[in-house]
């Protein structure tokens, strides 16, 4: 895969204005800790890529910046905004930043076309023509147009999780959360998901990314984050953290992915 880094066309990734602060953050699940003093920066344009062995924290590092998960210590902001606020609205934070799982939760009984227009004029409450207009642009982007009067089950997985991105992205987010969006799908559908992903870096959108494809991780990530056992072990540019990873744990990740 190329080397996307260092991409300067839209110059977004090197306006160094930092757009998610996360500082000392502590989450537990009853007496379990679960994530540990977690310092975390991220620059507009930039895509970081959360590495780390199952169980480590991933996916609720990324459910606590968008309001699933209380958390008990620490702070988060977001565009300037301390979401830590007890009066912070988190439906409009999650119009900010937006997220895609693994399982792409579509509603069943709509189209797709319906199940994307949900959140832009129910939600943001804005014009249906102007919506249809980005959503037929982002759907052929994906190479879905054709498909918008389908309803979920007649898609393949792949096509569902491009789905699901385009309905997040229509809320015209402005940093992208993504948790293993390609772990449920065969591997022809794999790459279809992650170009849509690779895209979306070369335009500039900030991105948190969990994945366990290295490949891809080494080939969009600006930085890599790894976490072991709930608390940040190393954060390092790719080249850095795959070539020369500086400790014992993750070597031996990276040795499991023969990397
Ligand atoms: N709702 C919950 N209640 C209690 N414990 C939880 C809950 N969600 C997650 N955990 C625990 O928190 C820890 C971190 O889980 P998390 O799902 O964040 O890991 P992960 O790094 O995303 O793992 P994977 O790579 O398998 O997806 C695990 O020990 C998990 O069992
Ligand atoms: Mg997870």
């Amino acid at each position: 895969m190329p080397d996307l880094r260092g991409r300067g066309l839209t110059g977004c990734a090197k306006d160094k204005q930092v757009l998610l602060e996360i500082q000392g953050l502590h989450k537990r699940f009853g007496e379990m800790s679960v994530l540990e003093d977690i310092t975390l920066t991220v620059e507009k344009g930039e895509v970081v890529v959360v590495l780390g062995p199952s169980g480590c924290g991933k996916s609720t590092l990324l459910r606590c910046l968008n309001g699933l998960e209380p958390i008990q210590g620490g702070d988060i902001r977001f565009a300037g905004k301390s979401l830590t606020d007890k009066n912070v609205n988190w439906q409009e934070v999650r119009q900010q930043i937006g997220m895609v799982f693994q399982n792409y939760e579509l509603f069943p009984h709509m189209t797709v076309m319906e199940n994307i227009l949900l959140g832009p004029l129910q939600v943001q409450k804005r014009q249906k023509e102007e919506v249809l207009k980005q959503v037929q642009e982002l759907l052929d982007r994906v190479g879905l147009l054709d498909r918008k009067d389908s309803y979920p089950r007649q898609l393949s997985g792949g096509q569902k999780q491009r789905i699901a991105i385009v309905r997040a992205l229509c809320m015209n987010p402005q940093m992208m959360l993504f948790d293993e969006v390609t772990a449920s799908l065969d591997p022809e559908m794999v790459r279809e998901v992650l170009d849509v992903i690779v895209g979306l870096a070369k335009q500039g959108m900030t991105m948190m990314i969990v994945t366990h494809e290295m490949g891809f991780a080494k080939a969009v990530a600006d930085r890599i984050v790894f976490i072991d056992s709930g608390k940040i072990c190393e954060i390092a540019e790719p080249d850095e953290f795959f070539i020369r990873p500086q400790t014992e744990r993750a070597q031996q990740f990276l040795n499991i992915f023969q990397y």
